[in-house]
């Protein structure tokens, strides 16, 4: 009996090739440009595993599309790139890769917050356009992290990779979630459970690790905004509909916050053309775990996720296993 066969929609990385190579007869979507929707829908055809990135739309179409598929593997933790319940009725298991990016996603919501409130990039603008007028005393004046209040939305891992990082800045930590974590963990993190509003009032820095639900679409609306200080910064590394933009442009423009620093979208690669022009904005795009290790760990991560199954074993990230009775 062959082998059975996947379909891949980037060539990923060597190491995780080698797994996909030895398990499925697999095509590979290998063109600069991402695959677009027709192909995709005419590739799946005879494929018995799909292997995606977060920017191909696993739903109903596409599976009605692929009727021998068993198993889609999405190379990213969020997976709002798939229809889990249409996936869950037509038994198609699908899988992410949680826990592999937490620190390095982490790290990035650093290096966003410190690069927004110390306002990096227009710095770098001034010394590329040669515009710099030398030093001064009044140059750049950005805000303060050391000392300040941290505010986590979504108390996670990444959430609270951020929240660890905090305590090197002898930051207070608030955090909001729908549960509170245990004791031990509010004590190890030094992390206060309030209230959503009682984090926007209070934090000078207000991070977003949410997935994004239904609920969490357009968390931060304008009346969310609103209650921030003028002086609070935002970062997103979650998922770009979980800020309203068009809301965000008003309240920088009527300065109701200090800046943003975003790494998502609501429509990407599209961002809101009124944050485009705007200095106390920093667009990154969509990096948070861009990094050789951590990229190369995800799409290994996808890669035996997608074996295991085809090996008679449960992928270790399977997300749908227990409502398919796997
Ligand atoms: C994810 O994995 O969901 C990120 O957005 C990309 O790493």
């Amino acid at each position: 009996m062959g082998k059975p066969k996947a379909l891949v929609t980037r060539p990923l990385f060597p190491a995780a090739r080698a797994i996909l190579d030895q398990n499925f007869d697999v095509e590979y979507w290998t063109r600069p440009e991402r695959i677009p929707r027709a192909e995709l829908l005419k590739r799946v055809a005879e494929k018995d595993a799909l292997v995606v990135l977060l920017t191909e739309k696993v739903d109903d179409e596409l599976l009605s599309a692929a009727p021998k598929l068993r198993l889609v593997a999405t190379v990213s933790v969020g997976y709002d790139n798939i229809d889990l319940p249409a996936c869950t009725r037509r038994k198609v298991i699908a899988t992410n890769t949680p826990g592999v990016l937490d620190e390095t996603t982490a790290d990035f919501a650093w290096t966003l917050l410190m690069a927004i409130a110390r306002r990096l990039v227009e710095g770098d603008e001034w010394i590329r356009m040669g515009t710099w007028p030398g030093w001064d005393l009044d140059q750049l004046l950005g805000g303060d992290v050391w000392g300040k209040t941290l505010g986590v939305i979504g108390f996670g891992r990444i959430g609270r990779g951020v929240a660890r990082r905090a305590q090197g800045f002898q930051m207070r930590v608030l955090y909001h979630d729908q549960a509170r974590q245990p004791a031990d963990v509010e004590t190890e993190l030094r992390a206060e459970f309030v209230g959503l509003d009682h984090l926007l009032h209070e934090a000078d820095f207000v991070t977003l690790h949410v997935p994004l639900l239904p609920e969490t679409r357009h968390l931060i609306s304008k009346s969310a905004l609103e209650k921030m200080k003028p002086t609070a910064y935002l970062i997103n590394t979650s998922r770009g509909p979980v800020v309203d933009e068009a809301a965000l442009a008003e309240a920088l423009e009527a300065k109701k916050i200090a800046g943003a620093a975003l790494d998502v979208y609501e429509q990407e690669p599209k961002v809101h053309p009124a944050l485009l022009g705007r200095k106390d904005v920093i667009l990154a795009p969509h990096i948070a775990s861009a990094t050789v290790d951590t990229r190369t760990k995800m799409a290994v991560m996808a890669a035996t996720n997608a074996a295991s199954l085809f090996e008679g074993r449960r992928p270790p990230n399977a997300l749908n296993a227990d409502a398919i009775g796997l």
